[in-house]
């Protein structure tokens, strides 16, 4: 007998999140999904998959709504936490000319919340699971271009806490991972992105899926694919 998976996707109530939570329900895999407030399409998305989707309230920047959803899912073990929530404030902006708040705020959502989610998550992700973050192509800086800079910063700061956070935990049997979508339309991405979300979130499953079996901290892309620190 196969047992279904359980995936908590943090930030699914539009955009890729959203389609991470219609991609998992439609491989079979129970959804557990968090938004900050009513999502009709994440409501219409449990509707077609009955009982596949349970739709849970978390604001990352407050710690006391994570902690809550921590103890609505007491005892409830994870196959993959997939923490997807992110913003884009000032895109054009330079350290020169950027409004402090637009920074932390990119910071506290991009990297330290996400991570502070991993650290209270982690416990309940199988010893086979995955802990997955949505990060970005921009967050390498090795392959930096010069654009979006203050969110790419954002983006770094998350894999260098990620990796941080591997390194506590040698020898972990975990999947720990930094994904990167593409530039996809969305909200975030814009019209201007050269990607679908159907051209992103099918491969992105897939891809974090394969990796399952295979512990280690990686930053992969859509296909799996490696990509420079
Ligand atoms: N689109 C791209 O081209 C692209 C490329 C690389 C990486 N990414 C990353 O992919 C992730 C999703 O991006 P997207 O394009 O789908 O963006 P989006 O359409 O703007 O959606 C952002 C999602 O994050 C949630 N969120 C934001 N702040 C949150 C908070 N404090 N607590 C909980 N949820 C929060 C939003 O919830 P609300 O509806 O409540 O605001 C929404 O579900 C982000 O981490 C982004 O940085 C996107």
């Amino acid at each position: 007998m196969t047992t279904q998976k359980t995936v908590l996707i943090v930030g699914a109530s539009r955009g890729l999140g959203l389609a991470l939570a219609e991609e998992y329900c439609a491989r079979g895999t129970r959804v557990v999904a968090t938004v900050r407030s009513p999502s009709a399409e994440l409501e219409r998305i449990a509707a077609r998959f009955p009982g596949s989707v349970a739709i849970v309230t978390a604001d990352i920047l407050d710690m006391g709504s994570v902690v809550a959803l921590k103890r609505r899912l007491a005892g409830q073990m994870l196959d993959t936490l997939f923490v997807n929530a992110g913003i884009c404030l000032a895109r054009d902006s330079t350290p020169r000319d950027v409004h402090e708040a637009d920074f932390v705020a990119m910071m506290l959502t991009n990297a330290l919340s996400p991570m502070r989610v991993v650290e209270l998550f982690e416990e309940q992700v199988a010893h086979n699971g995955v802990i997955a973050v949505m990060s970005s192509e921009l967050g390498s800086i090795a392959h930096n271009r010069g654009s979006w800079e203050l969110y790419s910063s954002s983006k770094a700061a998350l894999n260098m806490l990620m990796t941080c956070f591997s390194r506590r935990h040698p020898g972990d049997s975990r999947v720990l991972l930094l994904v990167a979508p593409g530039w996809v339309r969305t909200e975030m991405g814009t019209a201007n992105a050269p990607l679908s979300i159907e051209e992103s979130i099918p491969h992105v499953v897939t891809s974090v899926e394969a990796q399952a079996g295979r512990p280690g901290l990686r930053f992969i892309d859509r296909h799996g694919k490696t990509l420079p620190w």
